[in-house]
């Protein structure tokens, strides 16, 4: 009964790990992504759907927000900062952002 439970947990998080836009969530919360953001409502900084929304049809987006994420800025949402990631290099960097874009 037990073995069966955790069995089935094991099996419930590959699946959820095997998922794309699951693993990219874990990695946006392994580096702290999540602490400011959320996927659908503002909180420190822009809502992930927003700005997938404002970037539709912007070919050079996905290098913008690439070293955006790495280097941190501010004056396009509003005049709080996004402080740089070191911790994220440029591979992840453009995993998320193209994570976020995916998601409108
Ligand atoms: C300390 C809070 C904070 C953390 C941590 C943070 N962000 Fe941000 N993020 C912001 C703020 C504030 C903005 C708005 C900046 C602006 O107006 O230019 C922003 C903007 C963005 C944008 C849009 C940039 C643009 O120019 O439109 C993306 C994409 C983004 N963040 C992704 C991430 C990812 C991925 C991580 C994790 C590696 C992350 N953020 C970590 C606060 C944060």
């Amino acid at each position: 009964m037990h073995l069966r439970k955790i069995t089935f947990s094991i099996l419930a998080i590959s699946v959820l790990a095997a998922t794309p836009s699951w693993a990219d969530l874990a990695l946006a919360t392994s580096k702290n992504c999540m602490s400011c953001h959320h996927s659908d409502r503002k909180v420190v900084g822009p809502a992930y759907k927003e700005i997938a929304k404002r970037y539709t049809n912007e070919p050079l987006a996905l290098a913008a927000l690439t070293t955006k994420i790495q280097k941190g800025g501010a004056g396009v949402w509003g005049v709080v900062p996004m402080p740089a990631n070191p911790q994220v290099s440029e591979a992840e960097a453009q995993k998320l952002a193209a994570w976020v874009l995916s998601l409108r």
